[in-house]
């Protein structure tokens, strides 16, 4: 057994989590393999956060089955939110029974040990374990191999308390648990001393840092000490909760240099009578009083959100509402979403709104967002940002991020990757920008 492979679907926090199945793959000595079919071990760590999600990662797994037959030695481990969900990992394994191996979101980073129990059989048996505490301990020993450098991820919480009534989240993963501020600061350190030049702290409502340690730990106080450590180097977070973001992070991103001026702040939905069938816990008003808070201390401030339409109930004067408030803020981006019924929470046993009208609301909201998008990228035009480099797509073509978060397309050499270079805007295309390098100064 020499090769690994991962497949990562769903949101950020399980793109890091990856890093961390990567590196306890690394840390028995197995090295990354560039397909599916060249790994010995095969993980897919999976999402459930939407009905496509799941069907997409089925027909995936599926794929499997012809690789399995021919090298029947290939182990195949499936991990993650979509396991977590009642009645699913029998589910899986009746369905796909070559899948040797089935964790669930809490105890994910046993696959090692899992692997030595499997390859200790005569015959080989699935090992499926997903069993789950509401609040499993935060494992600060699992080894992390990064793969998104110049960022890097750092987890700040797990978990999530509030059940918004379409979500599956707190029901795969628990209640919110903290890291102690003092592992965040410190691996914060290391990596900018390592040369990460971004770091993402990651949390489904991060606005609700340290409430669990009942010390008077907050966001704010985690965020203060952050601003204090040396060096130049970007701070994005996600997620932020429009019932819990306080004014007082509002303003120290606005004070601090390395904070960017970017804020995801989801919103979901424009009408009182959907946020409140959503339990979001948070009205129309209050999220526009917040948009105004942002920009009165954050003027060029890259806002987005993400929103959905069809949640059960919603009429449409509810939509009119969405669509008006969408006009009103005026998004950098909008993650628009069909609602998914989802087993288990409340709103899947809502009436449902059609799926013809489902269909023709995100079409107009996604042709709506389109063009806000667009009118703000002719905004930029002309203007000098600082980039970040991110990547380089093709020889000689490289990809970065404004301070508020737009990407930028222009023309370098690969060596500039993780560095700070200025860039002239000089063409946009919907919501891409291109320009060209200008001498720092
Ligand atoms: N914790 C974050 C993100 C959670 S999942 C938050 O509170 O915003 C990311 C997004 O997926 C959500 O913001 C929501 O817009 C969308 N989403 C969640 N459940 C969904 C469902 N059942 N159907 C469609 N979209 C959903
Ligand atoms: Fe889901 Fe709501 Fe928690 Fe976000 S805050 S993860 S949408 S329950
Ligand atoms: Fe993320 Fe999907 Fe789980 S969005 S938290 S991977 S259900």
């Amino acid at each position: 057994m020499n090769k690994y492979y991962i497949e990562t679907f769903g949101c950020q926090m399980n793109v890091h989590e990856s890093e961390k199945l990567a590196g306890l793959m690394e840390e028995r000595g197995l090295v990354l393999a560039p397909a599916a079919s060249e790994a010995d071990v095969i993980i897919f760590n999976t999402c459930c956060i939407r009905d496509t999600a799941e069907k997409k990662i089925e027909g995936y797994i599926g794929e499997l089955k012809a690789l399995k037959r021919s090298n029947p030695d290939k182990i195949l481990a499936v991990t993650g939110c979509m396991t977590q969900q009642v009645g699913r990992a029998e589910a899986l394994k009746k369905r796909f029974p070559f899948i040797d191996i089935i964790l669930g979101t809490a105890n994910q980073y046993d696959i090692s040990e899992k692997i030595d129990e499997l390859l200790s059989l005569k015959k080989r048996r699935a090992q499926i374990d997903i069993s789950f505490c509401d609040s499993p301990r935060v494992r600060e020993d699992v080894p992390v191999c990064r793969t998104s450098f110049p960022n890097a991820w750092v987890n700040i919480m797990y978990g999530c308390n509030n059940f918004c009534t379409y979500c599956i989240v707190p029901y795969v993963r628990g209640r919110e648990r903290s890291r102690a501020k003092s592992d965040i600061l410190g691996e914060i350190r290391s990596l900018t001393d390592k040369g990460y030049a971004e770091i993402t702290l990651l949390g489904q409502n991060v606005d609700s840092y340290g409430s669990d340690f009942k010390d008077g730990t907050n966001f704010y106080k985690l965020l203060k000490d952050i601003s204090e450590i040396d060096g130049k180097f970007r701070v994005r977070f996600m997620t932020s909760h429009p019932k819990d973001i306080s004014e007082e992070v509002i303003k120290i991103i606005a004070e601090t240099p390395n904070f960017c001026k970017n804020v995801h702040l989801p919103v979901q939905a424009g009408s009182d009578a959907v946020l409140k069938a959503m339990n979001r816990k948070y009205t129309r008003s209050r999220y526009l009083e917040l948009i105004d808070l942002i920009r009165k201390y954050m003027p060029d401030c890259g806002i987005t959100t993400d929103v959905m339409v069809g949640f059960p109930g919603e009429t449409d004067a509810d939509f009119e509402d969405t669509v008006d408030l969408i006009e009103r803020v005026r998004f950098q981006n909008a993650f628009t979403f069909v609602y998914s019924p989802r087993a288990g929470t409340p709103a899947a046993l809502m009436e449902q709104v059609a799926p013809e009208v489902k269909k023709e609301r995100i079409t107009r909201l996604v042709a709506l967002q389109n063009r806000i998008s667009d009118e703000i990228s002719s905004e930029y035009l002309n203007k000098t940002e600082e980039i970040l480099v991110e990547d380089a797509p093709r020889d000689g073509v490289l990809v970065g991020r404004t301070d508020s978060g737009r990407l930028v397309s222009f023309h370098g050499e690969k060596s500039l990757i993780g560095s700070f270079v200025n860039v002239r805007i000089t063409s946009n295309k919907a919501s891409a920008l291109f320009g060209e390098r200008v001498e720092n100064g």
